[in-house]
């Protein structure tokens, strides 16, 4: 069983030290965590240190066979250990490296990003995307410990800010109660003063407390990809635009997406619909998309690994705190929404 808790950053160092001690590590950062981050590790040694570049496309297999010849070169044991010092990207691909190099070694997760605090550090689902496809290859393995201090948000950049915050709605809408209300009574401007300890606290317990029941996503766990259905396929299709766009921006898309498909299909109130996709439009914006990118997010939202054959499963809504997964959904109803989104622009 993994242990997670949130802590400054001097206690950190604290209990870094304990899970390192007597092995060898290897600290994984990005050229932004190298720079805003390991500093305030600087009091511990690490045996090596292997800095990717920073963004998407570094959970590649290139990357990881850098990782793995990292850890070739200094003989890394099953004994030794991975610490994740990054955002989503990082614990992604670190925690794959840790789970298949000499069939596993321990890995502990330091997120540094909001999105990694609340939500991709916690979980065990590691991996790297593989020919412009989200996640395509990856596993089922949990961080020994994962260790949050909120103070590394201090340098995260606004909108990288904003893209964890996109997952922090997720997990309120899903949990429902004061979780959501704290948000929705919040001026959408002033959404940064509910970036506190306690909200993150709740919103990576939320997540951990629906995982636990259900590691491997054969049930409940499946609420977890309300807006990820559409939100990956919108991120693989822009990924190769001259616009790109990140992670929370796409899963925003994807709830309002999947809000419009809830009226029709699960009965959700279209006021709570209307709710959900006013305060996501006041943080996010609206992305314009081609007509012809549409059409391959819809098509690509086929690929999505959740889908049974050919019909395509999502998570839809009840109400606010009521999720419901499996709702099959035809493709020709994703273009709908999606072109609904388009044309309120
Ligand atoms: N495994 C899971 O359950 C899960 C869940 C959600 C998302 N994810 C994955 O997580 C990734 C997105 O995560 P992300 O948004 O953290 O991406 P990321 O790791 O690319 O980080 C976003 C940006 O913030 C920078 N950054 C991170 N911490 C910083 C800090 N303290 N100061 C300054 N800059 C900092 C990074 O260098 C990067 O430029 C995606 O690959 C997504 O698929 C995984």
């Amino acid at each position: 069983m993994n242990s997670t808790t949130i802590l400054p950053t001097t206690d950190l160092v604290r209990s870094l030290r304990d899970l390192t001690a007597e092995r060898k590590v290897l600290v994984l950062v990005d050229a932004n965590t190298k720079i805003h981050c390991l500093p305030l590790l600087a009091d511990l040694n690490f045996d090596a240190t292997l800095e990717l570049p920073a963004g998407e496309s570094s959970k590649s297999h290139h990357q990881l066979d850098r990782i793995y010849s990292s850890l070739l070169k200094h003989a890394f044991t099953r004994s030794d250990m991975i610490v994740n010092l990054g955002g989503g990207m990082i614990t992604d691909i670190g925690g794959f490296a840790a789970a298949t190099y000499m069939r596993g070694i321990p890995f502990v997760n330091i997120p540094t990003s909001l999105l990694a605090m609340v939500d991709a550090a916690h979980g065990g689902k590691v991996g790297i995307n593989y020919q412009g496809v989200k996640n395509y290859i990856g596993s089922f393995a949990e961080a020994q410990s994962c260790l949050i201090a909120p103070e590394f948000l201090q340098t995260v950049p606004e909108q990288e800010l904003r893209c964890g915050y996109a997952e922090m709605i997720k997990h309120a809408i899903l949990r429902g109660g004061s979780m959501y209300e704290q948000l929705r009574t919040t001026d959408a401007s002033r959404w940064k003063d509910n970036i506190t300890a306690d909200s993150i606290r709740d919103s990576f317990q939320f997540k951990i407390s629906i995982v636990k029941d259900d590691f491997q996503e054969s049930g409940l766990r499946k609420i977890l990809n309300f807006g990820h259905t559409i939100g990956h396929a919108v991120e693989s299709v822009m990924h190769a635009s001259s616009q790109p766009i990140n992670h929370g921006e796409a899963v925003a898309i994807g709830m309002c997406c999947a809000s419009m498909l809830s009226e029709k299909y699960t009965g959700l109130d279209p006021e709570i619909g209307a709710n959900i996709r006013t305060y996501v439009y006041e943080l996010f914006g609206r992305r314009a998309m081609s007509n012809g990118e549409i059409r391959e997010i819809a098509r690509m939202s086929r690929t999505d690994k959740k889908n049974a054959e050919d019909s395509l499963r999502m998570v839809l809504l009840e109400d606010i705190g009521k999720p419901v997964y499996d709702i099959s959904v035809p493709e020709s109803d994703i273009l709908t929404v999606l072109t609904q989104y388009q044309d309120r622009l």
